[in-house]
Parts: structure tokens; sequence; C-alpha cells
């Protein structure tokens, strides 16, 4: 059975300070569990959580990456650099990236190429928009960010990934996708894992919802049997929330 995985995506929040606040009073809180927990953190922030975090289970991961190893790409953050903090993920096509930052199938592909080959595990983002939705296009939509994003992966690293879906329309709106939709999504995205490697690949790769995913929603969207975690961004900020999120995935037998 696949383990459930809770990411936390802090986005452009937290200072070192507040990082450091946080750190400690996870660690205080956490309870004993049989699900995975991870921080998607600002780069800054890394260094000191990869510390704090270190020997708790508790995973730390980078929101982006480029697809060099090293080179004239000023302001750019290498996938060895994150090894080297002892990073374990990495964030990949997040749509905030796509709209503001001009991230494209193409680089998310590579960027995907890139963590493999460093050994960090990718959460790449794949999700429509609102007009997409009401067009009927979701799934076509998705299917071409999903064949864009693992081509020349091979099928042991496309198990290694993992899938988050993010409509756009339910991303910091409060308005989250009924356990139905994001089901009817999740389960798509498995079985067109299944078409592009095969069932030991679809069965095993992890894929998330994320969109308005808070403590009162989280238990309905985590008992789907496709959704497998969440991507969270509001809620992740404060330790109450993100762990009544963990404590809302259902418990497996
Ligand atoms: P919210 O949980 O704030 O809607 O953000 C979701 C998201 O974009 C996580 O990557």
């Amino acid at each position: 059975m696949r383990q459930i995985f809770i990411a936390g995506n802090w986005k452009m929040n937290k200072t070192l300070a507040e990082a450091k606040a946080f750190a400690e009073e996870l660690k205080a809180k956490m309870p004993e569990t049989e699900h995975a927990l991870a921080v998607m953190a600002p780069f800054t922030d890394l260094p000191l959580l990869t510390v704090a975090l270190a020997g708790t289970g508790i995973g730390v991961g980078a929101q982006n990456v480029h697809f060099e190893e090293s080179g004239a790409y000023t302001g750019e953050i290498s996938p060895l650099m994150l090894r080297e903090l002892g990073v374990s993920y990495c964030i990949v096509g997040h749509s905030e990236r796509r709209t503001y930052f001009a991230e494209t199938d193409d680089t998310v592909n590579r960027k995907l190429l890139a963590l493999h080959a460093a050994g960090i595990r990718p959460i790449v983002c794949v999700g429509e928009s609102l007009e997409i939705r009401e067009a009927g296009n979701a799934m076509s939509f998705v299917a071409g960010q999903i064949a864009a994003a693992f081509e020349g992966l091979t099928p042991e690293q496309a198990a290694e990934t993992v899938i988050a879906y993010e409509p756009i329309w339910a991303i910091g709106t409060g308005k989250t996708a009924t356990p139905e939709q994001a089901e009817e999504m999740c389960g798509f995205i498995r079985g067109m894992m299944e078409g592009l490697y095969d069932e030991v690949v679809a069965e095993k790769i992890i894929i998330q919802y994320g969109g308005s995913m808070k403590p009162s929603n989280a238990g309905d969207l985590l008992a789907k049997p496709n959704i497998d975690g969440g991507l969270i961004g509001g809620a992740s900020l404060k330790v109450d929330d993100l762990l009544a999120i963990l404590e809302a995935a259902p418990k497996q037998a």
C-alpha cells in the first residue's frame, strides 16, 4: 500500500527566525505517525531546516531548482547544491512558477531529469485553469503536462516521482476541488502512468492533491483511493494546521 505523504509548501513565506521557531514547535508536537511529512521551504531556510529536522523523519524540500549542474545562470541554484544541503525533495512546475516565471513543460522535464540524477525526489505539479476546466478540457490538458514532464524518465525514476494535482482555480482561493473531482483526476493520472509505463509504476507512484486543503476537508480528500497525500500552501504555515491535516489522513490497515 502507498504511504500517505503530506507536504507543506511555504511559498515565499518565513524568515530564518520564523523557520527556526516552526521547526522547534513541529519537533515538539510531532506525533507518532505511519505517514510521511515534509516541508518545502525558501532556499534561505534550507540549511537551517535540514539541520534542525535531521533525525526526525520529517523531510525538507526546495520549491525550485535549475537543471544545469553549474554555470553562468545568475540567481539560480543547482540540484547538486541542494543535495549537499541534505535536501530530499524539490517541487517542480508549480503553477505559480509556470505563470509568473515562464516555467514550461520543457524546463519541467529537464528539472525532473536533473533532480533524479542528483538523487533528489521531485514533486511535479500539474493542473488546469478554471477556463480550461469549464471548456471540458481539464483531462487532456493535464495529460499533456504529464506526458511532457515524464519524457525520457525510466520506470524507476517515474515511480520515485511524486505528482501533485493542483487545479489552479483551487489554489489560495479557498475553493477546494470536491473529493470526487480530485479523485477523478488523480485516478486519470494513475491510469496515464500505467499507459506510459506499466501497472507497477502506476501502483507505486504517489499522487497528491493540492489546492485549499485544510484540516476540515483533508480527511474526505485523503480517504479517496487515488489521492495519496496533499501539497499544502496556506495551511502549512501553522504547525497545528499542518499536523491536523496529517492526523486527518486515514490510518492504513
Ligand atoms: P493553498 O493550499 O494555499 O491553496 O496552496 C496550494 C498550493 O499551491 C500548494 O503548492
